[in-house]
């Protein structure tokens, strides 16, 4: 007993074992598996970011295209990258990436994209990049390196196109350290912390498209290095950017000299803050310098707007002055520029965007006397302080060309429209984002005005006091629901965001080439809606809450296909059915409906024909075979039935002799009455002597029972014939075409059939007696109750010779007589 146990035990052991060791291998290989992202869309795009992985996933060898950022790769090992030739964007942006195996990029010679920024590469590795030959941007900011190393990190990229380095650990750049780059479209150096410069490091790249430099750091403690900088990216085609810089000392803006000697055209100042003595010196630094644009953006000023220290310069060659966020430490002392007609004369363009400006004082207005292009977006105007800024009705700003007071908080469309007819060259007008909800029965407008943006504001419905010139009108983001007015020459119309139904008329607008109403609650629209659109080739129609029949649905993946002669340019993602409910969320374009849907009347009437049709043929068939008479037949049969069961009951008590009250009962036509009333009845129930001549047994009177006569009122009248027949010894059927074609005979030859073959009776019950020559063929076949009798029973005719007659009088008498002898 003990053996096979041991011996099955050991097996299980070994079982056990090899179960161990095979679950240990599969662990193992799962501990190698790398984590794999397959979010790639059809154009090979793969977005892998955001995913938590810890090591570059495995992706499919043929994307193009692979986004990693934001996730928490700290490595990108030998092999991570291998077999990607097709890969022309990679993205590592944000992963705290430490470390790259100096050949993990080697089989990327597609490569045209490397984004390696925000990571945290302490050192920079030429071997990295030795094989990007295809490589045309790369992005190495802010990452803990302070240097960028020998040999030269980008000897190898001979198509570098825009490079941006730097970050706030870089301290040093060396001459050489960008040997190899040639030409750019764009640099980037963020050198916020930089202490060392070799002059003449970044002088060797040209052309050289757009430069930003961070110079937080050098402008404060080393104006000298930041003039070296300077120095060696300006030139007069070259629009640079300096950011995050303190303007205040006395020598701070010492480094624009470098800038004003080489004649740049374009200066961005991007997060500064100023101070007027640093904004004179800037003024006199750049005297005569044929700057043409100055844009300053997230600026603030700490001083009061003293500048007139500077109007002796010369600065007729600027033409636009920019300057977006503006803040003012000190606004209420803040002076209205006034002294600075000597720089306010020259300009044609002047924005002041979100500076808080709430009135240009109708002064400084005359002062601009070039200018043709004023933004003054996102400011503090009003209808009152827009007054002054347009001087009223006197003759100032008479070249402008382009007005722009978006976002400012105007209420009176009347007033801006009075302030702007004297504008004789006024093309655009940009009043969205205000406070407007009332439109005028009309007002007045320059002739010239092609172009005005009134969305976003609070109009419910239009008037006629839209300017019939226009060619491009932005009503989007306001309360409409109808657009009914003719505008001859409008090109474009913008109508996003309002409360449209259906498309408007196109009739009104017979040159409109671009319709956007997005976001609107459009159910559908279809050909015929777009069919009064004769010049429409561009169609925005997205976001809405779209019903999507059969037609829509069809009309919609034509245009989306191109079909159309009119192209939906707001992609197929933005066309989403909104009911009916089982197709909610569904892209329009993906959208299939059967047959059944999309003819659904053709459908209906084609199956309520059908049905109808049916029925019809249904109807005729059962009226041909007599349906309805069998039916009820059927119903009185059970009916009576259920009473003759009860007089069976009945009777069963009694005796049955006692019941017979009649000899025969007699069943015919009522057109046959006069027959019956005239010899039958005479002849069976009084019988006369002369007609026999003498008076024999069979001569004894007979009753009938006929129905006019003996039946009772006010019971149905198959109970009545039931009771007739039951409580008579015979049943006499006068048979005649009458008698075939009424209906209550048929329900006696029933009951009388129905008693006979019940087994009350024999056969010799019922008695047939034709009245005319009628043959068995004669009786429609569905009495075929009455056309077996006929067949089974002798019947008597009736003759129509005198002679004959007694004859038949006496096989009567017989037949009645006949079962009681
Ligand atoms: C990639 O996916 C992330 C989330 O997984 C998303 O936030 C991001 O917008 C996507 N990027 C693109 C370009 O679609
Ligand atoms: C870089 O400069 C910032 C100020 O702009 C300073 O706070 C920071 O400590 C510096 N970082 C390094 C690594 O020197
Ligand atoms: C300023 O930078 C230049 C160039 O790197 C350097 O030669 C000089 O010593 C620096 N000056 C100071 C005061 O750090
Ligand atoms: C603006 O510059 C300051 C230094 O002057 C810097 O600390 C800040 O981060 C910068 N802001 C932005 C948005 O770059
Ligand atoms: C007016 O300013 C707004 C906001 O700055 C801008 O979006 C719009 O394009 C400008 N309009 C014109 C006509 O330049
Ligand atoms: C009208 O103004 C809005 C808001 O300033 C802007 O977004 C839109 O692009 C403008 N419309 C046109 C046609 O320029």
């Amino acid at each position: 007993m003990r053996r096979p146990t041991s011996c099955s035990s050991s097996l299980l052991f070994i079982l056990v074992l090899l179960f161990l060791s095979e679950s240990w291998g599969q662990r193992l290989n799962t501990d190698n598996k790398k984590p794999s992202c397959d979010h790639c869309n059809q154009q090979l795009f793969c977005n892998c970011s955001h995913n938590g992985f810890t090591s570059v996933p495995s992706v499919t060898g043929s994307a193009l295209s692979l986004d990693l950022s934001f996730n928490k790769i700290t490595a990108v090992t030998n092999d991570d990258l291998t077999g990607h030739t097709q890969l022309k964007v990679l993205d590592l942006h944000g992963n705290g990436l430490a470390e790259i195996h100096p050949s993990a990029f080697d089989s990327l010679w597609s490569l045209e994209q490397l984004d390696l920024s925000y990571n945290q590469l302490t050192m920079l590795n030429y071997k990295w990049f030795s094989k990007l030959e295809a490589l045309q941007q790369l992005n190495l900011l802010n990452n803990p390196y302070s240097y960028l190393g020998s040999p030269p990190v980008f000897g190898a990229l001979v198509r570098l196109r825009k490079l941006a380095l730097g970050g706030p650990s870089l301290n040093e750049l060396r001459r050489g350290d960008l040997s190899g780059v040639t030409q750019l479209e764009e640099l980037t150096v963020h050198a916020n912390n930089l202490t060392s410069y070799d002059a003449g490091t970044l002088a060797h790249i040209w052309p050289l498209g757009h430069v930003t430099l961070s110079l937080h750091g050098p402008f404060l403690t080393n104006v000298t290095l930041a003039g070296a900088m300077i120095d060696d990216v300006s030139y007069p085609e070259t629009p640079i950017i300096l950011k995050d810089i303190h303007l205040i000392g006395v020598q701070s803006v010492q480094p624009f000299s470098k800038a004003a000697k080489r004649r740049i055209r374009y200066l961005t100042l991007h997060n500064v803050s100023v101070s007027d003595e640093a904004i004179v010196d800037l003024l006199v630094v750049l005297d005569g310098v044929p700057l043409t644009k100055l844009t300053i953006e997230d600026v603030t000023l700490t001083g009061e707007g003293w500048w007139e220290k500077a109007s002796k310069t010369d600065h007729k060659s600027i033409d636009e002055f920019h300057i977006r966020n503006v803040v003012i430490l000190d606004v209420y002392k803040f002076t209205s520029l006034l002294q600075l007609g000597f720089l306010l004369e020259y300009p044609r363009r002047v924005s002041v965007i979100n500076a808080k400006v709430f009135v240009m004082p109708c002064l400084t207005s005359h002062l601009l006397k070039n200018l043709q292009y004023l933004d003054l977006s996102d400011n503090l105007l009003t209808d009152l302080t827009l007054v002054e800024t347009l001087c009223g009705t006197t003759q100032t700003l008479m070249d402008i060309r382009v007005l722009n007071f978006s976002g400012n908080a105007l209420k009176s469309l009347s007033t801006v429209s009075r302030l702007v007819t004297k504008f004789s060259k006024l093309t655009h007008l940009d009043i969205s984002r205000t406070g407007y909800s009332f439109m005028p029965s009309s007002c007045p407008w320059p002739s010239t005005l092609r172009f005005l943006n009134i969305s976003g504001a609070k109009f419910t419905a239009i008037t006629p006091c839209l300017p019939k010139t226009l060619e491009v009108l932005d009503l989007s983001n306001n309360n409409l629901k109808d657009f009914t007015l003719l505008l001859p020459v409008l090109r474009e119309l913008y109508l996003s965001g309002n409360k449209f139904l259906r498309l408007p008329s196109g009739l009104s607008f017979p040159n409109l080439q671009t319709l956007t109403i997005q976001s609107n609650t459009l159910n559908m629209f279809g050909k015929t809606d777009l069919q009064s659109y004769q010049r429409l080739e561009n169609l925005q129609a997205g976001q809405n809450k779209f019903v999507c029949s059969c037609d829509f649905v069809s009309f919609v993946q034509l245009e989306l296909r191109g079909g159309g002669g009119i192209e939906l340019t707001d992609g197929v993602d933005s066309y989403i059915c909104d009911s009916p409910f089982y197709l909610q969320g569904q892209p329009v374009d993906q959208v299939r409906l059967s047959v059944v849907m999309c003819h659904q009347v053709l459908f209906v009437s084609v199956s309520c024909g059908l049905a109808l049709f049916v029925a019809i043929l249904l109807s005729v068939v059962l009226w041909r075979i007599h349906a309805f008479w069998y039916l009820k037949m059927i119903w009185a049969w059970l009916k009576t039935k259920r009473n003759s069961r009860q007089r069976q009951q009945r009777r069963d008590k009694a005796d049955t002799e006692a019941l017979i009250s009649f000899d025969a009962f007699v069943s015919y036509s009522e057109r046959d009455a006069g027959w019956v009333e005239n010899f039958l009845v005479p002849e069976l129930e009084e019988p006369s002597e002369s007609s026999s001549g003498t008076r024999s047994a069979s001569h004894q009177p007979l009753t009938l029972c006929l129905h006019k006569r003996d039946f009772l009122p006010g019971q149905w009248i198959v109970d009545n014939i039931m009771n007739a027949i039951e409580r008579s010894r015979r049943t006499v059927f006068i048979l005649s075409e009458n008698f075939v074609q009424s209906d209550w005979c048929r329900y006696e030859l029933d009951f009388s059939h129905f008693w006979l073959f019940e087994g009350h009776a024999t056969g010799e019950a019922a008695i047939l007696i034709l009245l005319e020559p009628l043959s068995k063929d004669d009786v429609p076949k569905r009495f075929y109750k009455l056309r077996k009798l006929m067949s089974s029973t002798t019947y008597l005719e009736w003759p129509q010779e005198d002679e004959k007659r007694e004859e038949f009088w006496r096989s009567l008498r017989n037949a009645l007589r006949g079962n009681d002898n």
